[in-house]
């Protein structure tokens, strides 16, 4: 068997068992225990080698492929293979959950809540409630309202997986937070063109 049918294989048992948890909703223990098991298929680092997930050339940080997608979209499976550099602001991920967990390389996840009531447009606070470095056999699990932000400044490079309820091109608007001055940025990712197909 090839490594991407044994991938295949892996992928489509490991989605089995997350299904099964979030028959119910994608409630904090249920996501907590669907993500147990997406760490579990990241220990099989044989199923993931470089050679089909390769870094991003020279100036560029990330890459992600896509592996597994429900055809309405849900269950959404990427590879982020990246190198350091990667950060973002505050996001959530337009009324998706999303689970990351680690095959190779470590980076920082900032978890935080809004605190401001949202009823002023273009205008939104957040604080940070946790942090969490997501490396192998440690991963993040962020509900449907979750927010974070990405800050992968560890030297060696990453090879992440990444869960979502709803594919990018499923979400709806995401929001983006600015520290810095308190705004927020509504936005629906538009150009996928990013994603290369590895299914
Ligand atoms: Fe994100």
């Amino acid at each position: 068997m090839s490594t991407k049918q044994a991938r295949t294989e892996a992928i489509s048992e490991t989605l089995g068992k997350i299904r099964s948890e979030l028959a119910d909703g994608a409630s904090d223990a249920a996501l907590s225990a669907a993500r147990a098991h997406l760490i579990e298929l990241a220990e099989r680092a044989d199923l993931f080698p470089r050679s089909d997930f390769p870094l991003p050339e020279e100036g560029k940080n990330e890459r992600t492929f896509l592996i597994q997608e429900d055809a309405d979209g849900s269950y959404a499976l990427y590879v982020n293979s990246g190198l350091k550099g990667q950060t973002t602001r505050p996001h959530d991920h337009g009324e998706s959950w999303a689970i990351v967990v680690a095959v190779e390389g470590e980076e920082r996840h900032r978890v935080y809540r809004r605190v401001d009531d949202g009823s002023v447009d273009g205008r939104g606070e957040v604080e940070v409630i946790d942090e969490i470095n997501v490396r192998p056999g440690v991963g993040i699990c962020l509900p449907e309202s979750g927010i974070h932000s990405i800050h992968a400044d560890s030297e060696q490079p990453l090879l992440h997986l990444h869960l979502y309820g709803r594919s990018f091109a499923n979400q709806s608007t995401r929001t983006e937070y600015d520290l810095d001055d308190g705004t927020t940025h509504s936005y629906k990712l538009r150009r996928l063109d990013f994603i290369e197909d590895a299914r």
